[in-house]
């Protein structure tokens, strides 16, 4: 095979999703055949002596504790954004107009301007953009929308979606930048609620009205930069979505992070005139399937285990029934990422910036309907 050309990364953000995207970067051209070869260039975070150690961990080969200068610098060619909310807007722009290709995490914004800002930078710029709502590359998910794109499900009309957590039920659970409006722009409507919206405007189609019931719950906890002091959480703890998508589909999404027990059950049920599919991330290497044209007598949900090499990604990693876990979904994303870079032109790479301004369009109705009490169009 003839070397492949380089391309140098640069990650913001070194928590929680720097560790799932350095692993994605490195573990992507061991198991797919990669038109670039992912140099670990640079590493950004704001605590120095943590980054250090991140980056001697994963194998970054430099540091820098300020942003601006990692998206002047001329030799980087992407920048993967794993940073809070309130900064995805401003980095995303500078690097597009930089000429960065960028892979952003969710959720995109902290609001529609600053979504379609990003949006535009990334147009005008003419670079590839990802927005990295990372379960649609779960195998299990990709098969659902294989099916539905067959007619499997004939017409769909119910979606059932939840996103549940647990982490703060613990009053005593310190509160961080995603308790804050200012940081996350808003609570888990915005934090899980923009993965479930993905999943549903993907598979099942747009959200066009809604109504959404938000609640809070505790509305102070200790801060986590200052132990022993109280600070506001003046983000919801709980919100349920009501939606029309589609034609004539009706749906629901439930989100919180105060679910005693669940510790990051994502789910989705949709139900088709013909057919019906049922989806658990926390059992993600299955999807249960319901068709209803098997015979009555033998009729019922089937739960394919999604790891035949026929299944997409499934042939890169082991044989079948060798199941495959959250991190393989990142390792997808960052293969699928590299494709588009070099072929850009093939537009196929999904979710991007332009997604990002349709959910958030949706997380913007939301809130509003929060406010209002009433329901609220989409757009
Ligand atoms: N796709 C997923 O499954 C998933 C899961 C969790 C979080 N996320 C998203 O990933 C993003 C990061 O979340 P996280 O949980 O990793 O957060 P985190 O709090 O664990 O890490 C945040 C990182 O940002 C850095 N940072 C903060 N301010 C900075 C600044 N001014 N300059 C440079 N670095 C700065 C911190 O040093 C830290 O490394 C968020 O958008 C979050 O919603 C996605």
């Amino acid at each position: 095979m003839p070397p492949r050309s380089k391309l140098n990364v640069a990650i913001l953000g070194h928590r929680f999703m720097g560790r799932a995207h350095s692993n994605a970067w490195h573990q992507v051209s061991r198991f797919f055949d990669c038109p670039f070869e992912p140099v670990l260039k640079l590493a950004c975070g704001s605590d120095a002596s943590s980054l250090a150690a991140f980056a001697g961990r994963w194998g970054w080969e430099e540091t820098e504790t300020d942003w601006r200068k990692v998206v002047e610098r001329k030799d980087i060619d992407v920048i993967d954004i794993a940073l809070p909310t309130f900064l995805h807007a401003e980095v995303a722009i500078a690097a597009a107009q930089a000429g960065k290709h960028i892979f952003c995490e969710k959720p995109f914004a902290m609001n529609l301007a600053e979504a379609e800002r990003m949006l535009s930078a990334a147009r005008a710029a003419g670079i590839v953009h990802y927005l990295n709502h990372n379960y649609r590359r779960c195998p299990s998910v990709m098969l659902a929308k294989q099916l539905i794109g067959q007619g499997r499900l004939g017409k769909i009309r119910q979606w059932r979606g939840a996103y549940l957590q647990s982490w703060l039920v613990d009053p005593d659970q310190p509160a961080d930048w995603k308790l804050r409006k200012a940081s996350a722009g808003a609570g888990p409507l915005w934090d899980l609620g923009s993965h479930a919206i993905d999943l549903a405007q993907f598979l099942a189609g747009d959200i066009t009205r809604l109504v959404c019931h938000a609640k809070q719950f505790i509305n102070q906890r200790p801060l986590a930069s200052s132990p022993g002091t109280l600070g506001a959480v003046d983000v919801e703890c709980a919100a349920n979505l009501m939606f029309e998508f589609g034609e004539d589909g009706i749906g629901t999404i439930e989100t919180t992070r105060y679910a005693t027990g669940r510790e990051n059950h994502h789910t989705f049920e949709v139900y088709g005139d013909l057919g019906a599919l049922s989806w658990d991330l926390e059992d993600m290497n299955r999807l249960q399937f319901f068709d209803g044209s098997d015979e009555p007598s033998s009729r019922g949900f089937r739960n394919i285990l999604v790891t035949d090499p026929t299944h997409q990604y499934a042939k890169n990693w082991w044989p079948p029934g060798h199941i495959i876990g959250y991190e393989h979904s990142f390792v997808h994303a960052v293969a699928d990422f590299l494709s588009a870079i070099a072929d850009p032109a093939s537009g196929t790479l999904r979710p991007d910036f332009h997604d990002g301004v349709r959910i958030t369009r949706v997380l913007e109705a939301s809130l509003r309907s929060a406010d209002s009490g009433t329901w609220e169009n989409v757009n």
